[in-house]
């Protein structure tokens, strides 16, 4: 009955959805019409395999996964700890590794070692509150940029930043550092807690797989 189900995949669009799909073709499964780059629909599927898979933006991916839309999604550890959904983390894909870290200048480092109340700009308003609350048990004021976020303490929005930092060299060129680090990030694999237990069988077969593989690279 559940070989009938379509098993659908909600990937992060761009670098982590390539990624992807290069593992699930090293375990032999493809998806040739999402090769199509002109191609303008949404949803691709694999008949044979009954797999479904669509792309979506990063944070909206746990959105699917929790609401059953999509069984499986791929998408950034930072983007789980922040949107914070009831979805179960399978597996570290072990692509898009990087830092989630406070940043700023030099003598921002003074400001974080008293505990003083300042300003943190970060497009991860949930992750820096969890840091400086719950962690720190340091008072902050958060606020919610959307990007570039490495501006706040330039044009003196903020003191730090809460930000992703993968080969340092924004923070470089523009004269800041880390100051502290958050968590390390990777590419994890998600599923819906339904779906588990309906195509436990599936898709514990599939994670295995995928495991199997990235422990051979
Ligand atoms: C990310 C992140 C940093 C930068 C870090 O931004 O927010 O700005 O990459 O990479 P680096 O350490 O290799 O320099 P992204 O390019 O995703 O754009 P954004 O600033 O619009 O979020």
């Amino acid at each position: 009955m559940s070989e009938e189900r379509y098993l659908t995949f909600a990937l992060g669009k761009g670098r982590l959805a390539n990624k992807t799909l290069e593992l699930l073709e090293e375990i032999g499964i493809t998806c040739e019409e999402m090769k199509d780059k002109s191609s303008r629909k949404l949803i691709f599927v694999n008949e044979e395999l009954k797999l479904r898979f669509f792309l979506a933006k990063g944070p909206d991916v746990p959105t699917y996964v929790e609401y059953g839309a999509a069984d499986i999604g791929v998408v950034g550890r930072d983007t789980i700890l922040e949107e914070n959904r009831n979805v179960y983390e399978v597996l570290d894909l072990g692509f898009g590794k990087c830092r989630m870290c406070v940043c700023g200048p030099e003598s921002a480092k003074e400001l974080l070692q008293h505990h003083e109340r300042i300003r943190v700009a970060s497009k991860y308003p949930n992750i820096a509150k969890d840091y400086f609350y719950n962690k720190k048990h340091q008072t902050v004021d958060i606020i919610k940029l959307n990007g570039s976020v490495e501006l706040g303490p330039l044009v003196e929005l903020s003191d730090v930043i809460v930000d992703i930092v993968e080969t340092g060299s924004t923070l470089r060129e523009n004269g800041l550092e880390v100051l502290e680090e958050v968590c390390p990030l990777s590419a994890r694999m998600i599923v819906n807690p339904v779906s588990m237990q309906m195509d436990s069988e599936r898709i514990r077969n599939l994670v295995t797989k995928i495991r199997a593989k990235l422990e051979e690279q």
